[in-house]
């Protein structure tokens, strides 16, 4: 049954995006312009809705934003069910709802990549009327075409190539450039294929070292000694992939709680190696080239400063859209960009997913095509 709205909440969670300003302002915007509701910004993520920080959402504040990066809310990594609070761990699940009922709060928007998703999905199985928007610069969240982010990121990451490809070729040099991604390979893909990269290494393809040099050494022989790397923060070589693969498997097969403690163990070890990997291969191919290399680390600058046009665009028809559905009745959704629509898949289907890169997708045939090394 529709229920009348009157009050409803938004809140940013998760490494901030380009375009979440975008997003807070169409909510608002068309909340209190086309329906007259009021609109409650919770600050820092879940944590602003667990301690009941918040604004009231007006013009003042949703006026000036649309090209802002960043998110006027703030925001956060805390789960509802594991929050630092004053330097200890908590539960705040159950403050969480009270404020949400103290509100009378008809319907929270929650904007956020895949632990919002995860989030919002436990806080709608506790009876709140849910909505979410997909954001990320990594672009994996399932079930939608695009996340709030993603073009501006990718943006920043390809103008990032075209320059190391002036100094790289100056100096006769290996430049690797590190793009962020989590364990999706969109940006690195999307960035290096864009931007010419001469190899291109993903999470979803593990690497061949020797490969890798080849293709360099192929281009020296030419009389091209530069060349260009565009790898992925999570791109894994097959050797690393496969340790993290018998890792994952150990986690998932531990049963007693010592086993567990090991396995989890094993993986932050894994992880924190992992986190040199980009220099290591710099000196790698060093050695395997005999050319010089240097590693250009992107990091945050992908995800500062003015969303792209086509990010506010879609911040701007996610938002408006969700608006309407919440009027109309919607609940436990994620509103999500689907070719030229926008359409509400249920939170149910998206949650604890991630949308990697199809092996078989148009832009590693393309990359293929033009010769581009992927390291297989
Ligand atoms: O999810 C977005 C992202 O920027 C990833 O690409 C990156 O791995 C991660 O966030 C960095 O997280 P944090 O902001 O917590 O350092």
């Amino acid at each position: 049954m529709k229920k009348q709205i009157k009050r409803i909440g938004i809140l940013t969670a998760g490494g901030d995006s380009p375009g979440l300003n975008a997003a807070i302002r169409a909510v608002g915007k068309a909340a209190i312009g086309k329906y007259g509701w009021e609109i409650f910004g919770f600050r820092d993520g879940f944590l602003g809705l667990a301690q009941d920080t918040f604004e009231q959402l007006g013009k003042d504040n949703l006026s000036g934003i649309l090209t802002v990066g960043g998110t006027v809310l703030g925001t956060g990594r805390d789960k509802p069910h594991r929050m630092m609070i004053e330097g200890k761990e908590r539960d705040m699940t159950k403050a969480i709802v009270r404020n949400y009922k103290a509100h009378r709060l008809d319907a929270l928007v929650c904007i956020g990549g895949g632990g919002t998703h995860k989030n919002s999905m436990r806080l709608a199985e506790l009876g709140l009327r849910i909505v979410t928007l997909p954001k990320t610069i990594d672009n994996d969240v399932a079930l939608t075409d695009a996340t709030i982010g993603y073009n501006t990121a990718l943006g920043i990451a390809t103008e990032a190539i075209d320059r190391l490809h002036s100094t790289a070729h100056s100096h006769h040099r290996i430049i690797i450039a590190e793009i962020m991604g989590h364990r999706a390979g969109w940006l690195t893909l999307g960035a290096g294929l864009a931007g010419g990269a001469d190899v291109i290494l993903i999470p979803e393809i593990p690497y061949d070292l020797e490969k890798i040099a080849a293709a360099i050494r192929k281009r020296s022989k030419v009389g091209t000694n530069f060349s260009i790397v565009a790898v992925a923060e999570g791109a894994k070589s097959l050797e690393d992939a496969a340790s993290f693969v018998a890792a994952e498997r150990r986690r998932a097969a531990a049963r007693t709680l010592e086993e567990k403690e090991y396995a989890k163990l094993r993986l932050a070890e894994l992880e924190s190696e992992h986190a040199g990997n980009t220099l290591r291969l710099a000196k790698q191919l060093e050695g395997l080239t005999g050319l010089e290399a240097r590693v250009t680390i992107l990091g945050y600058v992908q995800r500062g400063g003015t969303p792209s046009f086509a990010d506010r665009l879609l911040a701007t028809s996610l938002g408006t859209a969700c608006v309407d559905l919440i009027a109309n009745g919607a609940e436990g959704i994620m509103v999500a960009a689907r070719g030229n629509s926008v359409q509400p898949v249920p939170l149910a289907s998206v949650a604890g997913k991630l949308k990697l890169v199809p092996l078989d997708h148009p832009w590693i045939q393309s990359a293929r095509s033009v010769s581009t090394c992927l390291g297989d």
